[in-house]
């Protein structure tokens, strides 16, 4: 964890939880999938408990505590913005739950047509591809065999006619890690006329929003603010016309029941009793990542980038998606803290399985919600994606194609990714030498998961639930 200027490291809430494994003991949890959801930062719940006996309807009523509670809602609002580097009044933060929503809103609001092209490339993750399908065709960047594309790639697609009206584009990718530059994208879309919306879902935790963005989509979740709060950052004139995406009270200034007047912006936007504790949590986790400073968060990612996928590359049987990065490198592609790898022999839900069945260590498997791109770093051809399509289309996802994701956060430690290095190699080595598993493990056809068949306390099968399964994408 980086400590922050005064050296204090930051903490999160139920770090080395004990979990049980099905050799009886428990062990520490290793969470290593916080490119799906992070933990809350001890401070975020600490902001959450002291605000709670505060807290009141906001924008409604009279008393002191929603003046309060809304004044602290009001400032969250704020704190988005400038984390964004967007100031009032020119800028609107939405809060809404999080980036899926806050991409659906944008795409409601900018009243495209048919004959609106959206730019977007093929390693977005679904929240960015299938609104935009929805209100406007789509144009795709092609990716390289590695999972990255270059600007030139970008430019023809900028170039091409009809022009875009739109660029779609991830700070950042949830399976490869891979950083695109950003900022030299808006900058070359803006040339082109073409205004940006950002998709900083995996951006945010790691490194700053390039105030350039047009819009902006976060999720509080993958911040260390599970409070249900995301945010939608805007030009206030996007929402100065026509409907808002949600219809309801606090939206408007006068009904009757043939007509409304809607409100100003961001209220009109925001119809329905907003999440204000999800508003004060976003706002404590901005203040604490602000605190921190982007060196020190940057620096921690980076290293254990490289700790974490060379480490992985170096195990016999491991194959690691996405760019690669040598230790010789000169100038290694810049990338997240995760790495997405695959096991030879070993299908990637059994990997995940026995990574948390046998040694308390929480990654995610499938395709990430990211289907196309998933498909592309796996080089896989038409015949074979037709086939697993249709067992999938008949309730069979056992084939479903996929891959393992490790995901480290500001807390995760050497001795965590050490582990998790560990326990792969004896994984990858089980599978090489045919030895198998210690327990059998049973493959539900319905998810695709892998279930160990033991008694052992937390695993038995009366303790199966629903299953994690990441198949359903
Ligand atoms: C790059 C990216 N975009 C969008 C999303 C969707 O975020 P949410 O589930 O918070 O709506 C995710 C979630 O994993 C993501 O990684």
């Amino acid at each position: 964890m980086p400590e922050d200027a005064a050296g204090t490291r930051l903490t999160l809430v139920g770090q080395g939880t004990p979990v049980p494994c099905i050799d009886g003991a428990s062990r520490p949890y290793v969470d290593l999938d916080a490119a799906a959801s992070t933990p809350a930062l001890t401070a975020v719940a600490e902001s959450v408990a002291e605000f709670l006996p505060l807290y009141s309807s906001i924008h409604r009523g009279a008393g002191w505590k929603s003046r309060t509670a809304t004044a602290a809602y009001e400032s969250a609002r704020g704190s988005a913005l400038e984390f964004c580097g967007m100031p009032r009044p020119n800028h609107v933060a939405v809060l809404c739950r999080n980036t899926t929503e806050a991409i659906n809103h944008l795409a409601y609001r900018l009243r495209f047509s048919p004959d609106d092209v959206v730019l977007t490339t093929v390693i977005e993750h679904h929240a960015n591809l299938l609104p935009w399908g929805r209100v406007a065709t789509r144009r795709y960047v092609e990716c390289e065999r590695d999972g990255t594309f270059g600007i030139e790639a970008l430019e023809e697609g900028l170039k091409a006619h009809p022009r875009p009206s739109l660029l779609a584009i991830t700070g950042a990718s949830n399976v490869s890690g891979w950083l695109p530059p950003i900022a030299e994208m808006i900058e070359l879309a803006h040339l082109h006329g073409v205004p940006v919306m950002l998709d900083a879902a995996q951006l945010a935790p790691h490194r700053p929003i390039p105030a350039s963005a047009d819009f902006v989509a976060f999720s509080g979740h993958k911040l260390y603010a599970p409070f249900g709060t995301g945010v939608l950052v805007a030009p206030r004139d996007t929402f100065a016309d026509g409907d808002p995406f949600l219809a309801g009270g606090g939206a408007v200034d006068l009904v009757d029941l043939e007509d409304v007047v809607w409100t100003e912006p961001p209220e009109r936007e925001e119809a329905g009793s907003p999440n204000v504790v999800g508003a004060v949590a976003l706002h404590s986790a901005i203040s604490e990542l602000t605190r921190l400073g982007w060196d020190a968060i940057e620096a921690h990612g980076t290293r254990l980038a490289r700790k974490l996928r060379e480490g992985l590359a170096a195990i016999d049987g491991v194959e690691v998606l996405g760019p690669r990065s040598r230790p010789d490198q000169a100038d290694p592609p810049a990338l997240l803290p995760m790495a997405t790898f695959n096991v030879a022999g070993t299908h990637h839900a059994l990997v995940a399985s026995r990574l948390s069945a046998e040694w308390g260590i929480g990654v995610r498997h499938g395709c990430f919600c990211a289907h196309p791109y998933l498909v592309r770093l796996l080089g896989m051809g038409p015949e074979e994606v037709a086939a697993y399509r249709d067992q999938v289309s008949r309730g069979d996802h056992r084939y479903m194609p996929g891959a393992v994701r490790a995901s480290c956060s500001l807390a995760t430690s050497d001795e965590e990714v050490d582990a998790l290095l560990a326990a792969v190699a004896a994984i990858a080595a089980d599978s090489l030498s045919g030895r198998g598993t210690p327990v059998p493990y049973v493959q539900d056809m319905s998810t695709g998961d892998f279930w160990p068949d033991t008694d052992s306390v937390g695993w038995s099968p009366a303790e199966r639930d629903v299953g994690s399964s990441c198949a359903r994408g």
